[in-house]
């Protein structure tokens, strides 16, 4: 009895730990699949330490796939997936020689792979025919396949292919021609199709595209505006935007009038920036707009004025700002501004009503002499301000006016100081000297001063004494003489009564002529009204 006990009780462990004979198909029953994707089909055996598995159609069709086998299960996969998949699946799992059990699946294809694509042709200026094109790419099956055409939410035309014996994957096409309304330009064509099959699990089933009804035109009416103005103050951000009516979007080309190249200054799109306007911004821009579809161009223009105070460009003397006299000289002043200027160049020390005085850009100064040297201004004026501007007339002359004056001027008693200072004016100023003539006739170079000393005079400082005033154009000499004129009588000693005097004369004029009227006056008056005559101005 108890060995019977044991006996079962090792059968029913038996019985609990091995499972009895199974098999399964995953997926279960059903599969949707897209043609062209990939599908595995698994037979899964439980229950039989070494099945062997079988694969075949209902309808014993090619399988379209390939077998692999493993212990316990064994796949199927097609890739891709087509339409000769389309079948119910069985599979059929032996395990030893008695037991088998089979399964099977049924494959449900479709193809819907990718949004229609539309095209719209040709495209055309408003006013002719435009025929829409939407294509609906490998489809399956097409005999489900509706499709809608709409312009924005109006719907153009339907169409369905029921009557389609669709076989394989199809490219369908609906085409559709209307005349657009200028209004038209810029709406939105939608092509939405549908594939509505019914107890079949697969997104999407619909699929859209759509495309904007575009008509090239243009470039037309095109036109520059300019902010703040086309007459904007130096200084200001100046703002030049090219507008064109143009589809598709026209390349644009700024231009200035007279310069070589198009202008780089800031340009975005149809706008040319100017940060900060000068007055040589100045002139006319260009905007050239192409539409490289219609392969028209059209060009707008606009002057712009930048007005603003005057600046003065030039300041400048001809031949040269230093001359010599007798020279013809030009002072020109050039000036730029909008308004224009009013120029004013003069002399400084001149005062506006007076002498050298022109509005003109140009003074003229014929045969210059010293008396035309001096600062000379440029004044620029308008509304808006007025800017300034100075220059130096340089004229170079020799020596003139030389002069000689005495001190003291009437008598000098012998033993006292006699100064005698030499001026002269020229430019470059000249470099002055004194001679003394001695008696033999030669002159002695006595002093390279101007002024000149004589302390304790006596009898051999008289004679005559030349001042030369010399520069490197040329040279003018002075000559003054100091003479004896008579005696004081004291009651011990006569003491001599020197004149010192001065004669005017260039070196030209010979000084014996002087000498000899001078010495001829002394002779008949006597001294004191002698003195008087000679009192010459120096
Ligand atoms: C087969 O089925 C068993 C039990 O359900 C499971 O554990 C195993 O993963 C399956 N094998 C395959 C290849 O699906
Ligand atoms: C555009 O016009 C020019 C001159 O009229 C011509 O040479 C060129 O081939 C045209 N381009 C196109 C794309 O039509
Ligand atoms: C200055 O101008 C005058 C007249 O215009 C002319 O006769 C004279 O030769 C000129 N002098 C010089 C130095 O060019």
């Amino acid at each position: 009895m108890g060995r019977t006990r044991q006996a079962v009780l090792i059968i029913l462990y038996a019985l609990m730990t091995v499972k009895a004979f199974e098999m399964e198909i995953i997926p279960a029953n059903r599969v949707v699949a897209q043609i062209g994707e990939t599908l595995v089909l698994t037979c899964n055996s439980t229950g039989c330490a070494s099945p062997s598995f079988s694969w075949r159609t209902q309808m014993d069709s090619p399988l379209g796939g390939t077998v692999n086998n493993h212990r316990t299960y064994s796949t199927l996969t097609m890739n891709p997936v087509s339409i000769v998949n389309s079948h119910h699946y069985l599979c059929t799992v032996f395990c030893g020689e008695k037991e088998k059990k089979e399964k099977s699946i049924k494959v449900e294809l479709y193809s819907f792979p990718s949004d229609p694509v539309i095209e719209i042709s040709p495209s055309l200026v408003a006013g002719e025919p435009v025929t829409v094109l939407c294509k609906i790419p490998d489809v399956y099956p097409s005999d489900r396949l509706e499709v809608l055409l709409k312009k924005e939410e109006h719907v153009l035309h339907e169409e369905n292919f029921y009557a389609d014996g669709s076989t394989n994957t199809e490219t369908k096409t609906v085409k559709y021609s209307f005349n657009p309304m200028a209004e038209d330009i810029g709406k939105e064509i939608t092509c939405v199709a549908k594939l509505p099959i019914a107890n079949m699990d697969f997104e999407p089933k619909e699929r859209v595209a759509s495309q904007k009804l575009n008509a090239n035109f243009g470039p037309q009416n095109t036109i520059i505006t300019a902010s703040p103005g086309s007459s904007p103050m130096e200084g200001d951000h100046l703002k030049l935007t090219c507008v064109t009516e143009s589809n598709p979007p026209p390349q644009i080309v700024w231009r200035k009038h007279l310069a070589d190249e198009s202008i780089q200054h800031l340009v975005e799109n149809n706008v040319l920036s100017i940060p900060h306007v000068h007055s040589t911004d100045s002139g006319l821009y260009i905007c050239e707009v192409i539409n490289l579809v219609t392969n028209k161009t059209e060009k707008a223009t606009v002057d712009i004025v930048v007005q603003g105070a005057p600046s003065i460009a030039e300041l400048s003397i001809e031949p040269s700002t230093t001359v010599q006299e007798g020279q013809n000289v030009s002072i020109q002043c050039s000036a730029e501004s909008n308004p224009p200027p009013k120029i004013i160049l003069r002399r400084k020390s001149d005062r506006a009503d007076m002498g050298s005085y022109s509005d003109r850009r140009i003074l003229l100064l014929p045969s210059v002499t010293f008396l035309n040297s001096g600062d000379y201004e440029c004044v620029a004026e308008n509304k808006f301000g007025k800017s300034k501007s100075e220059i130096t007339l340089n004229v170079e002359y020799g020596p003139k006016n030389t002069m000689i004056s005495v001190i003291p001027a009437n008598t000098v008693k012998e033993g006292e100081t006699v100064t005698m200072k030499c001026t002269s004016s020229g430019n470059p100023a000249p470099v002055i000297s004194w001679k003394k003539k001695k008696a033999t006739g030669e002159s002695e170079k006595i002093s390279e001063d101007a002024t000149l000393i004589v302390q304790n005079i006596k009898s051999q400082d008289l004679g005559l004494y030349e001042c030369e005033a010399y520069n490197q154009f040329g040279k003018e000499e002075k000559v003054v003489k100091l003479l004896v004129q008579g005696r004081l009588e004291k009651t011990d000693q006569m003491i001599p009564l020197i004149i010192a005097f001065s004669s005017v004369t260039a070196v030209a004029v010979p000084v014996v002529a002087i000498w000899i009227y001078v010495s001829r006056k002394a002779k008949i008056n006597g001294s004191y009204s002698l003195v008087k005559a000679l009192r010459l101005k120096v």
